[in-house]
This record gives C-alpha cells, structure tokens and sequence, in this order.
C-alpha cells in the first residue's frame, strides 16, 4: 500500500516552504546568539532528534515525508493545534522514531559512521519499501534519475572550476556585473497545493551578500525570509515557531544565497571546488560544487551559453540532505548583467515558481530591510 501522494503531500509542502526558502547562508562567524534554540528547548516531546537547531528540525520533517510519501498528519494526530504534534498517540509516529534509531546503527555499523543509508535509501517516496526486485523496472524505461547532491568524479578533458566560472561572468557581462551594488526585483510567486494562487512577490538584495525575499499574503500575512550579512530569518504564518532564526548549515546556505545574487561574488563564494558534466533538460551542462561553511553548493551552467542554469543547495540532517534547487531562465540584460527573469524553486514537498517583472539595479536599500522580520500578521 503507498499511502502518500502528491495530494497528501500537500500539507507537508505548505509547512515546509518557508524551510525552501532557507536557501544558503553565508559562513563568515557562526552566529551563536539564538544556539539554544534546540528542537527540544521549543517542542514538548523530542526523543530521537534533540540537540538539532529547530530550522533543522523542521527540515528532517520535510525528508521523513518526502521518503515516505507520508503526509504531516499520517504520522501525527491533527487536533487542529501544534501540540497535536507532540502527541505519541499516531503509531506511526512510535515506527518514525524506531527507524531513525535503525538509521543511525546501520550507518555506524556498517558503513564506518558514514551517512549512506538514509529513510530515503529504503523507502524511496514510498511508506513501504518494496521487498521484490520489479519486473516493470527492470525491462520497462528506466525512471530519470535525479542527480544526488553529490556530484560524481569530472571525466578527463573537463574546463577547471575557474575556467567554467570565468566563461559564466563573460556571458553575463563581467565588467557590468561588477558594478552591480543592489537591486529590487518585484513579480510574482505562485507555490504549491494550496499555495498555488499567485501572489505579490519582491526581492531586495544588496551586494556583497544582503537579502530578503517578501511574499505578500494580506489574509495570512507575509512570508519573509531574510539574510543580513551574518544572521538570518523566516517569519511566515501557519508555523511552529513565527520567526525562525536560521543557523549552523542553514545559515550558510542562505548566505551562500545571498551571495549568489551577484554573479560576481561567484569566483569567491564556494571553497574546495569540483567540476562535473551533465545533462538538464538534454543540454549539457558543466557543473561547479564547492562548500560554504557546512552548506553544500552545485552550480550547474548550459555548456553552450555559458549562463547558470540550476543551483542546488544542500545541507546535511540527522536524516539525510536536505535539497533545495533552484532552476533559473529566461535571462535578460539589466544594467548590462545579464540576469534570469524566472526561477523555480524546488525542495522536499514542494515547488514555487518565481516570475520577475521589473529589476532596478543599483537602488538605495535602506538597512531595515534586512532587519529580523515581525512575526507575520494579516492586514
Ligand atoms: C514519518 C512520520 C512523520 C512525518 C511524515 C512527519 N513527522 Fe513530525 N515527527 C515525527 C516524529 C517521530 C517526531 C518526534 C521526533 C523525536 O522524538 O525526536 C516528530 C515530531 C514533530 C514535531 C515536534 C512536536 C513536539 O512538540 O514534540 C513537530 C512540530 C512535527 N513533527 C511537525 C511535522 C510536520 C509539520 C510534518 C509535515 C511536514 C511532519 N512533522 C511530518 C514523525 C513524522
Ligand atoms: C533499511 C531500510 C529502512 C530505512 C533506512 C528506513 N526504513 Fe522505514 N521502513 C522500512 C521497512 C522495511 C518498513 C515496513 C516494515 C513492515 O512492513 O512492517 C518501514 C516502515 C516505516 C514506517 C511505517 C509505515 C506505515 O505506513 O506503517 C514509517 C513511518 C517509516 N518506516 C519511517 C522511516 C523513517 C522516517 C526513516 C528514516 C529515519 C526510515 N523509515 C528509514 C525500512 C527502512
């Protein structure tokens, strides 16, 4: 039986959005200020998963439904209120705890403390693992593969990370890019499920690595994900905690994020680069993967073009990684850079597609935009 589908899924995806939107963080000094937020320190009945920042926590619940197929409340007791959540009352919940016990002795075990089985490894979208090898797949046209995160050895004959990047910069107008201080993106966003309705949608982001992204909801409140240099934030209503302060690997993605806004941070923004090929959307593509701080970061660039075709960031859990990538078109000359016009953002549970109306380069933002956001409210 597979109790998950893409309708039941649907919870997890709104829960979990404003994790996506997490993204990089920048590494400079960790910030510590808000360290004893743990899962424990802000939910009543962690057992398996304490000492985990709580933006991490709510990331190994997006992977316990993305690998199972399970919705929020096919694991939990939907009382209409968080503390439904810390029930135990769901045996579904009490097998979700043995596994990752399980998980933790498989990979210590046998595989050296190495995280390489994962609920994913097994489960495979699925609540339960299948136990014999399918005929249909074996003879029938094998699935597309999704990259894993990590990205597999360049065949000889590869461009260098430095030379794939330079190429990216020419192709989006180096010397313009490099003066490009700020600018304020306004479009819209559409997300996923109930989400789906487009809505008002704003960017700012100031060079070298400040930005906040505004999605308007009037009857809800606004869902703002901030990343100010050092700290960052996601305030969003409908969530466990209302302003979520990012930290450890998260943090480091939405810096690495933020970062990525100019392209012409992109020569100094990863360390310990590799390059790979592969095929997006039958183009090839030569792929650069480097790390900020513990976020893991793949860029990937149509060999052809020499522009950024998908960015992938991922940072690890208890669980296994947490992905979130990014797929970027429609590319437009801004102040001679040239800059991608829609996005798709895609995580977990779900998928939100960004479209740009207008980019104003080189605007005054004033700080406050990058303060620790209100909670949200309606207005
Ligand atoms: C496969 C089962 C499973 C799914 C699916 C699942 N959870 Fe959980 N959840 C758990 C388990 C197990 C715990 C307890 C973890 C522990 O003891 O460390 C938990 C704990 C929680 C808690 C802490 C409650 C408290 O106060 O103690 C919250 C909040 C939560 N989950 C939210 C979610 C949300 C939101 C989703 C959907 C995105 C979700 N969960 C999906 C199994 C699941
Ligand atoms: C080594 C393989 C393996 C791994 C790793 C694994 N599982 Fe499982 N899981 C299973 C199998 C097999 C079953 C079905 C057991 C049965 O049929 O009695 C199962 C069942 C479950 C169920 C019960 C589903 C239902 O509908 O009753 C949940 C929930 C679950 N797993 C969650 C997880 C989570 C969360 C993780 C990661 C922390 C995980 N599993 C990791 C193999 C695995």
């Amino acid at each position: 039986m597979r109790v998950g589908s893409k309708g039941a899924l649907v919870t997890a995806a709104v829960w979990l959005s404003s994790v996506a939107f997490i993204g990089g963080q920048a590494s400079p000094a960790p910030v510590q200020a808000q360290s004893q937020l743990r899962a424990e320190t802000v939910f009543k009945n962690i057992i398996g998963l304490r000492g985990i920042p709580v933006d991490e926590f709510m990331g190994t619940m997006g992977i316990f439904s993305a690998a199972t197929g399970l919705n929020c409340t096919d694991c939990h007791v939907d009382n209409g209120t968080w503390d439904g959540y810390a029930l135990d009352d769901n045996p579904r919940k009490q097998t979700a705890r043995r596994m990752v016990t399980m998980m933790a002795e498989i990979n210590t075990q046998y595989f050296g403390g190495r995280q390489v089985v994962t609920c994913f490894s097994c489960h495979r979208g699925s609540n339960r693992p299948t136990v014999t090898p399918s005929l249909t797949l074996l003879y029938g046209a094998p699935p597309p593969e999704d990259l894993d995160v990590l990205l597999p050895p360049a065949p000889p004959g590869t461009p260098t990370a430095a030379q794939i990047l330079d190429t990216y910069l020419q192709a989006v107008g180096s010397a313009a890019a490099a003066k490009l201080t700020s600018y304020v993106v306004r479009g819209t966003y559409s997300g996923y499920g109930p989400e789906g309705f487009p809505r008002p949608m704003e960017i700012y982001a100031k060079a070298p690595n400040q930005k906040t992204i505004v999605i308007r909801d009037k009857e809800a409140g606004d869902n703002v994900t901030v990343f100010n240099g050092t700290a960052g934030w996601i305030s969003a209503p409908f969530r466990p905690v209302a302003v979520m302060e990012l930290h450890g690997a998260e943090l480091d993605s939405a810096g690495a994020d933020a970062e990525l806004m100019f392209p012409a941070n992109v020569r100094n923004a990863l360390t310990s680069l590799r390059t790979g090929v592969d095929f997006i959307n039958e183009r090839s593509v030569l792929a650069v993967q480097g790390n900020k701080g513990n976020a893991l970061i793949t860029l990937y660039f149509d060999e052809e073009t020499g522009l950024l075709t998908r960015l992938v960031r991922s940072t690890p859990s208890p669980v296994g990684r947490l992905p979130v990538q990014l797929d970027y078109s429609d590319y437009r000359e801004v102040a001679g850079v040239t800059l991608p016009f829609k996005f798709t953002m895609t995580w977990l549970d779900g998928r939100s597609n960004f479209e740009l109306e207008a980019i104003q380069p080189n605007v005054a933002i004033p700080e406050s935009r990058f303060a620790r956001p209100a909670p949200a409210k309606p207005y």
